[in-house]
């Protein structure tokens, strides 16, 4: 049975991927630093899907908990999405450099090293893909996130050219780059996003069902959603110092 690793399964985009997946008739690999949560969650896959699921619990800001993920990875996986991700309390000048560079670990480091361990198995085998979560922070300009998530998509589209120059057949890398999503990403981060409008929102399982569209058709950058594609295009057009005011200012504020 083909096998998905997923980091943060446990709540909002990454437990829809396992959802969706199991429901798709993946065997779970299910990441996360909640060991609680993990065993509820896998639990549920088993009972509903009827798909084997195991636990990886493992803090991505740490060495050890990469180096766990890593190990999994290269014992095999058919699909790794690297989804695990937060955001920071507050502007840059006021959050402590050192929440900023456990960040760059998470978002940055582990998917560095998660997608190096996977993507040799998947070119032996020819097959395989991997996901990398950013967001459509990635084209606009949001402090260390905004950066974290550029860097996400750059580093999935330069992957994904060595992948091919190596012939690498049926394997894929992308990079995927929602917009607003209800989940407890916001609440997290102390993020007030009631001016967000309702309009902006998307769900969890709709991202994922696109996700995988885009993942089957051979996308590099999957921007879900129309509204979303035309803002990404739109913020493409207009005068950087404009995009990065209005950008850095939407629907963000901290409790
Ligand atoms: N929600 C949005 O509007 C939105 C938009 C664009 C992009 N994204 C991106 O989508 C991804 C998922 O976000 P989400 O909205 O689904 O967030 P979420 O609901 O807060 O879920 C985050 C998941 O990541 C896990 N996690 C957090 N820190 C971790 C760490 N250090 N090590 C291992 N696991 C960790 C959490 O579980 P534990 O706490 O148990 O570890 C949880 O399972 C993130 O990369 C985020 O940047 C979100």
């Amino acid at each position: 049975m083909p096998t998905a690793l997923i980091t943060g399964a446990t709540a909002g985009i990454g437990a829809a991927f396992a959802r969706r997946l199991a429901s798709d008739g993946l065997d779970a690999v299910l990441v996360a630093r909640d060991a609680g949560r993990l065993d509820a969650a896998a639990r549920d896959l088993r009972d509903r899907y009827g798909v084997a699921a195991e636990t990886l619990t493992a803090d991505l800001s740490t060495d050890a908990g990469i180096a766990a993920v890593e190990d999994r990875a290269r014992e095999g996986a058919d699909l790794v999405v690297n989804n695990a991700g937060f955001g920071n309390k507050g502007v840059f000048l006021d959050v402590p450099v050192a929440d900023e560079l456990t960040m760059l670990k998470v978002h940055c480091e582990a998917v560095l090293r998660i997608t190096s361990a996977a993507l040799p198995g998947m070119l032996e085998r020819g097959r395989g893909a991997v996901v990398n979560v950013a967001s459509v922070a990635a084209f606009a300009t949001r402090g260390t996130y905004g950066a974290s998530k550029a860097w996400v998509v750059s580093f999935s589209q330069g992957a994904m050219q060595d992948v091919a120059a190596r012939g690498g057949g049926r394997v894929r890398v992308m990079a995927l780059c929602p917009g607003f999503v209800r989940t407890e990403f916001h609440e997290r981060a102390g993020m007030d996003v009631t001016s967000v409008p309702s309009f902006m929102w998307l769900k969890d399982d709709d991202v994922v069902d696109q996700a995988l569209r885009d993942l089957r058709r051979g996308a590099v950058v999957s921007v879900p959603d129309v509204r979303y594609k035309a803002i990404v295009a739109a913020s493409r057009l207009v005068p950087p110092g404009l995009a990065a005011k209005v950008s850095a200012r939407t629907g963000r504020r901290y409790d």
